[in-house]
């Protein structure tokens, strides 16, 4: 009985958007809504640019004087409904276009005060107006790659068989352990100053779970528990870490894509999944008109759109070992002439490869994506697999141009006492609450595994061509930055 009910609701539709009308063949008598993007005043008849946000190009509306002149408020921004015969554009620069007979203004827009005007506005102004800064045509296109992408990604990962799981976003720990995470308590309780022990009895009651709670910085650890009953899994969740800096790939709140999966034992094996992910992302997950849209701001489009072009076909991308990188960082950096090193800091073996070095692997020595792997364990994570020199871990950053690192990823150490003596090492506490199930996870049934986390934003940022990832979501979040 539910069931047919069920299959006698699922005929239900919404109405046409402007994209499913323009891409829909034949001339029909429609209706649409949506808000007007120009006007055009003509002698006889006037034109409007409608858009509803569902495609770049909006639908052009061709009204009779008559039809427009009794209407006040057909100003930008104004939103409207029309109805009218769907016809082929006798007009360059459209394939079609409505002939409208009536149209309703449902919201006037002051065309004085509204803050989204036609001519060019700063990426500073919009950031100050994010609750209308979706309405420009950059914007927008970009909220429409960010669907279109978790589109690709979400059929890549059904087409290998991953489970999409949801994990939480509140967690007890700190899966990197950089000491980044927000701590989250009740607004009905004031902070206290005191420091807290998570699993003494000097908990301030203040804590709402009994123990200190914070936003997650990865899905990381959570997923490891639910690989370890399904195998493939994945997520696309926000993150939060309380970074400071300032730079144009980092954000306080940002989306992760994560999987994690058994069975692997080789960094290769990640890498290729990765690559072959990516690809699909980028041959797939945008088209030429958004483009268009999103090129009119990037200064250098051309020479990214050829790098991307490039990542996009079907040659493998390059891997070095950091071993290796720091080697060519080193030659660059002792390099002299004309070709002399602008680096600011000094690659050297063991310290963190800096953004500038980053760059300097992917655009100019590879000239494209690269996985960097096999870091030094001192730099790493206490969960990444040790190698046999005992010095480095199974693991890879993918560096890209003009984003630098994109994705992070290791096999996940699966043996026991191998993880205990590093945690341990490292000052964790294995008996405590805090980590035992994640011990636990080795104690019952421990299987090889491996996983990755991929910066949703920076991924945009890298399609698009956007210099920065405050662009790449709605509302950025930033360090003294939350406006709505
Ligand atoms: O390299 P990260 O820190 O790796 C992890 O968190 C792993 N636990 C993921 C995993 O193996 N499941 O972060 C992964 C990616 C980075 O490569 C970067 O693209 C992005 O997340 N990222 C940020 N993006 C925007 N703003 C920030 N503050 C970011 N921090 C990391
Ligand atoms: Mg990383």
């Amino acid at each position: 009985m539910l069931l047919r009910r069920l299959a006698s609701t699922s005929a239900w539709t919404l109405p046409p958007t402007i994209r499913q009308v323009l891409s829909s063949s034949g001339t029909d008598q429609v209706q649409l809504c949506g808000w007007i993007k120009s006007v055009r005043r003509q002698k006889n008849v006037t034109f409007a640019v409608i858009s509803d946000g569902s495609c770049p190009t909006g639908l052009q509306a061709v009204l009779s004087n008559t039809v427009s002149s009794q209407l006040k408020g057909l100003t930008n921004g104004a939103s409207v409904r029309v109805s009218g015969l769907l016809v082929n554009s006798r007009g360059t620069g459209q394939a079609k276009e409505l002939q409208v007979d009536s149209i309703d203004v449902l919201g006037e827009c002051d065309p004085e005060t509204y803050p989204i005007q036609k001519q060019t506005l700063s990426v500073d102004y919009l950031r100050d107006h994010a609750h209308l800064r979706a309405r420009t045509d950059t914007n927008a296109s970009i909220l429409r790659l960010r669907d279109s992408l978790t589109k690709v990604l979400q059929q890549f990962y059904e087409r290998h068989d991953f489970c999409y799981v949801h994990t939480p976003i509140l967690t007890s720990s700190d899966c990197e352990g950089a000491g980044e995470t927000f701590r989250v308590m009740p607004s009905s309780i004031v902070p206290s100053h005191a420091p807290v022990n998570s699993d003494s009895s000097d908990v301030p009651s203040s804590e709402f779970f009994s123990k200190p709670a914070y936003l997650t910085v990865s899905s990381q650890l959570h997923l490891e528990a639910l690989a370890s009953s399904l195998s493939r899994v994945y997520t696309l969740s926000p993150c939060f870490r309380a970074e400071r800096s300032q730079t144009n790939r980092h954000l306080a709140e940002f989306w992760m894509l994560e999987a994690e999966w058994t069975w692997t034992r080789e960094v290769n094996d990640l890498c290729q999944l990765v690559e072959a992910c990516l690809k699909d992302a980028l041959i797939l997950g945008i088209d030429e008109e958004e483009r268009r849209v999103l090129a009119k701001g990037v200064p250098d489009y051309e020479q990214r759109l050829r790098c991307l072009e490039d990542a996009a076909s079907s040659k493998p991308w390059a891997r070095l070992t950091y071993t290796e990188a720091i080697s060519e960082l080193e030659k660059y950096a002792t390099s002299t002439g004309p070709k002399a090193s602008t680096f600011e800091f000094q690659p050297v073996w063991g310290r963190a490869l800096q953004s500038e070095h980053e760059r300097w692997l992917s655009e100019v020595l590879v000239k494209g994506p690269v996985f960097v792997t096999d870091y030094p364990s001192s730099l790493k994570p206490f969960y990444m697999r040790m190698n046999d020199d005992g010095r480095s871990v199974a693991c890879f950053d993918l560096l890209v141009p003009y984003v630098g690192e994109l994705v992070g990823g290791s096999l996940r150490e699966e043996r026991f006492d191998a993880l205990r003596s590093r945690m341990s090492a490292l000052g964790m506490d294995t008996e405590g609450e805090e980590y035992r199930w994640y011990l636990d996870l080795r104690r019952f049934g421990s299987v090889p595994h491996g996983g990755f986390g991929l910066g949703f934003e920076r991924l945009v940022s890298w399609v698009s061509g956007v210099e920065n990832v405050r662009e790449c979501i709605a509302m950025p979040r930033w360090a003294r930055r939350m406006l709505l």
